[in-house]
Formats: structure tokens, C-alpha cells, sequence
């Protein structure tokens, strides 16, 4: 008998999404090459390996695994983002036929999908562009889902990837159809911005409280202390990682200290540049990972420039003020791109839909994001809620007194002060950009518009 569904690529996401399809008890095939070595037969031996895969069928025959399949066919794609993605596709369009869907679960960017989504509309082939949020054993349990391709074509791939996706407070899959064309792999990228930012607020939450004279246990119980306000997955794996040892040592203290990426927190940067939007936060997130891997010349720097890191005298209460101010900051950043992604694309975005599915299951999970849900059925603009408004306005002394401290002790927060900095900028009904107007005027003849007079006519001086 046929298999309804079939998965492409068993890395580590791969082989926990099939065991998660298996468990829900649709049948499926699975592919992966064969690998020359140790492991030759990749597919079997993991199929063999798992009593869920007992009526999968596995293989390592690209022919043979299609045919494998029940037409239209649906084969979900969990390979490396980037070239390797095209080239699948290219070795399996031969096999395929009009009707068939692809579906492409990696971390890919969303102009590449939307271009993928176009060649193979013009093959007659069906592509998915799908964000899949929730690392390993989200994958596994439960991950987020963020599908975006064509409208009539989700009810196929629907009931596969909503019984796969974890679930919400009221038993809802995490998994809602996104819109057309890319926007599936702009929502997962967005995630993603917004989980650089989570984690950069952590870590600099974490530099403070160091620099208050508190071990990697106590900044542990302190962060533990803010579950009931400020609970998020984040937060409750970076008190696991501050308590975790090695050897009678925190592990934490043997890490070095040069932040990884594969790229998503570009992209968004990128994005938010492009569509105009002060993604302020993610691109200080982005760049503070980049300035962490300059590692050699930060250690010369230390040298010539003595930056002291003098110990900093706050109360903790200020700190999670400042914490959660600086989150609000985040997410109304992070939800603006997707708003203004999906005005600029055309793609119908319900942004609190999004914020539904971010409810569990992904990276950024929390407290905060079930609390958006409703402020985003409102506007698509968190700070004119006024919940949200009064929450801003009750954190913004801390915040303010965080950030003047900690440049006084030299300490470096670039979320945390970019998050106070954009919003005195943000809310100041008259801002300095009269000074920018009339430079560009003066050098360029660029004009400007006058405070005096309402119809917005363009002036030019001869300055
Ligand atoms: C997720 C994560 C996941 C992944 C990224 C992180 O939602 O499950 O975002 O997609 O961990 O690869 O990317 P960096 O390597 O850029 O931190």
C-alpha cells in the first residue's frame, strides 16, 4: 500500500518529524542517501531503530521513493537551507508529477522560496515554503508551524502538518496557513529575530546580575524568581544552562565566548532595513554576536582601552523591569516587519493568529506572547494598546535607571539601552529629524516641509 506522505532528509529535525508523523499514525515514507561509511544505510537502520517506523517505508532511492507515494503527492523536505535545497528539488522534479507538492521545511530565506515557489508553479508542481520552529525535540513533541504557499493547495498538506504541530492553551494546533508564496519562511524568520533579541536580553540580564556580585546558582534563583512574570521557554533554559556543572564547575564559565549563526538574524536584519522598519533590537542582537567573534582583538581592546566593568549597584526588581520593558520593545519590532512585510507583499497576514501559534512549541514561546494575542486582534500596533501602554509606561523608570548605570559601569547592553533609546525616540512628538531635513536641503537641495504650513508643500533654501 502507498504511503500518504513522504519526508526527505532524516538529519536531526528529519528523523524527529517522521518519528512525529509515524506516532500520529499516518503512513509514511522516508528518504535519506546513503552515506559511504558507518552508517550506509541511513533510512533503514533508523526505521529500524524505532518501533513508531514499523510500517514506514524507507528509502534510498529517489525513484523509488516517489513511487512510493499516493498521488498528488506530498513530500515534505528537511535538508540543508541554501543550494542543497535546490538541488533536491531538481532530483526529484523528474519523478513528480503536475498536482505533486513539495513542501520545504528548512530555515530557507523567503525570497528563495518564493522564487522556488514560481519555477515550480511554472513545472506544475505545488510549493510550500514552511517555518518550523522548536529545535529537536520540538520537532518530535510538537514544533511550531508557519506554512506559506498557495491557498487552495493547504488543505492537502493541512491535516499533516496540524496533527504534527504542538498545541495551544485551548488545544489548538500551533499551525495556521500564513499566506501566499514566501510569507511562511518571513514569519520563521522573524521568529528568529526575535529569538536573537530573547537570548541577547538574557545574556546581558546576566552580565548585569554578574556584575552585582551574584554566581551563575544565585543569577539561576534569581531568574527563577521571575517565572511568574516574565516566564518564557527562554528564560527557563537559561536558568537550567546557568545551573548545569562540569566537573565542579559552571559550565557556563567554560564557554567561550564567541556567538555562532546560520543567518536568520541577517536576513531579518536585512528585511527590516529594506521595508523600512526600526527593527533596532534584532539588528544590535545581530551585531553584538558579530562583534562577540572578534575574540582576538577584543582582548587586545581590553587592553588598551581598560574598560573597567565596575561593580553596578541596582535592585533586582529594576533589572526585570528593565528586562521585560526591553521584550515589549522586541516584540512590537518584530510584529511590525511581519505587518509591514505583509502590506508591502500583499499577503493577508492575521497577526494574532501568528502570535497563536508562537504560543507553544517554538523558541519564543512565553507568557508575553499569549498576552499579545488579543492586543493583536486590536492593531497590529502593540504600543497604542492600552494594556501594553501602561505596562511601558510602569517598567520605564527602571529601564532608565538600568541603562544610565550600567554606562556608568561600563557595561555593554546594546538591547537593553536600544530598547529605551527607541522608544524616547519613538514617542517624541518632535524629534530632531528637523536638523537632518535641512542638512540634506543644504548639501543636496533635497527640500523639506515646513511646520507652518499644513499642506505638506516641499521647500528648498538658498542656506
Ligand atoms: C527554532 C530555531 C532554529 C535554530 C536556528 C538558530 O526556531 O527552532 O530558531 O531554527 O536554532 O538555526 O539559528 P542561529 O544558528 O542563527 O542561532
Amino acid at each position: 500500500e502507498k504511503s500518504e506522505f513522504g519526508l526527505f532528509g532524516l538529519g536531526v529535525m528529519g528523523k524527529s518529524l517522521s518519528r512525529n508523523l509515524a506516532q500520529k499514525g499516518f503512513r509514511i515514507s522516508i528518504f535519506n542517501r546513503e552515506v559511504k561509511g558507518k552508517e550506509e544505510h541511513v533510512a533503514i537502520d533508523f526505521k529500524n531503530k524505532h518501533k513508531e517506523l514499523e510500517n514506514a517505508h524507507a528509502f534510498s532511492n529517489i525513484e523509488k521513493f516517489v513511487n512510493s507515494l499516493q498521488t498528488p503527492r506530498k513530500i515534505m523536505l528537511m535538508v540543508n537551507a541554501g543550494k542543497i535545497t535546490d538541488m533536491v528539488i531538481e532530483d526529484l522534479l523528474p519523478y513528480l508529477s503536475a498536482g505533486d507538492v513539495l513542501i520545504d521545511g528548512g530555515n530557507s530565506n523567503y525570497i528563495k522560496t518564493k522564487e522556488r515557489y514560481d519555477y515550480l508553479k511554472s513545472k506544475g508542481i505545488h510549493f510550500f515554503g514552511v517555518g518550523v520552529s522548536g529545535g529537536e525535540e520540538g520537532a518530535l513533541k510538537g514544533p511550531s508551524i508557519m506554512p506559506g504557499g498557495d491557498k487552495n493547495t493547504y488543505n492537502l498538506v493541512k491535516p499533516y502538518l496540524e496533527s504534527i504541530a504542538a498545541k495551544d492553551v485551548n488545544n489548538l494546533p500551533c499551525c495556521t496557513y500564513i499566506g501566499e508564496e514566501g510569507s511562511g519562511h518571513f514569519v520563521k524568520m522573524v521568529h528568529n529575530g526575535i529569538e536573537y533579541v530573547e537570548m541577547q536580553l538574557l545574556a546581558e540580564v546576566f552580565t548585569i546580575l554578574k556584575t552585582m556580585g551574584n554566581n551563575p546558582d544565585e543569577i539561576a534563583d534569581i531568574l527563577e524568581s521571575w517565572k511568574p512574570k516574565a516566564q518564557s521557554y527562554l528564560l527557563s533554559i537559561t536558568i537550567d544552562i546557568l545551573r548545569k556543572k562540569d566537573r565542579n564547575e559552571w559550565l557556563i564559565h567554560k564557554i567561550v565566548d564567541k556567538a555562532g549563526n546560520k543567518g536568520t538574524g541577517n536576513w531579518t536584519t536585512i528585511a527590516t532595513a529594506q521595508l523600512g522598519v526600526p527593527g533596532t533590537l534584532i539588528a544590535s542582537a545581530l551585531f553584538a554576536r558579530y562583534t562577540s567573534f572578534y575574540k582576538d582583538e577584543r582582548i587586545q581592546a581590553s587592553k588598551h582601552f581598560e574598560i573597567t566593568s565596575l561593580p553596578v549597584n541596582l535592585e533586582i526588581k529594576d533589572v526585570l523591569n528593565a528586562y521585560q520593558f526591553a521584550r515589549i520593545i522586541n516584540h512590537f519590532q518584530g510584529i511590525r516587519l511581519v505587518s509591514e512585510a505583509g502590506k508591502a507583499y500583499n499577503w493577508q497576514l492575521n497577526l494574532s493568529e501568528i502570535a497563536r501559534i508562537w504560543t507553544n512549541g517554538c523558541i519564543i514561546k512565553s507568557d508575553l506572547m499569549a498576552e499579545l494575542i488579543p492586543v493583536l486582534k486590536e492593531d497590529d500596533n502593540i504600543l497604542k494598546h492600552q494594556v501594553i501602554i501602561n505596562q511601558v509606561k510602569l517598567l520605564k523608570p527602571s529601564i532608565n535607571k538600568v541603562v544610565a548605570k550600567c554606562m556608568l559601569s561600563e557595561l555593554a547592553i546594546p538591547c537593553l539601552s536600544d530598547a529605551v533609546n527607541f522608544l524616547n525616540n519613538y514617542a517624541n512628538s518632535r524629534s530632531s529629524a528637523n536638523i537632518i531635513q535641512a542638512q540634506r536641503d543644504y548639501f543636496g537641495a533635497h527640500t523639506y516641509q515646513r511646520t507652518d504650513d499644513a499642506t505638506g508643500k516641499f521647500y528648498h533654501t538658498n542656506w
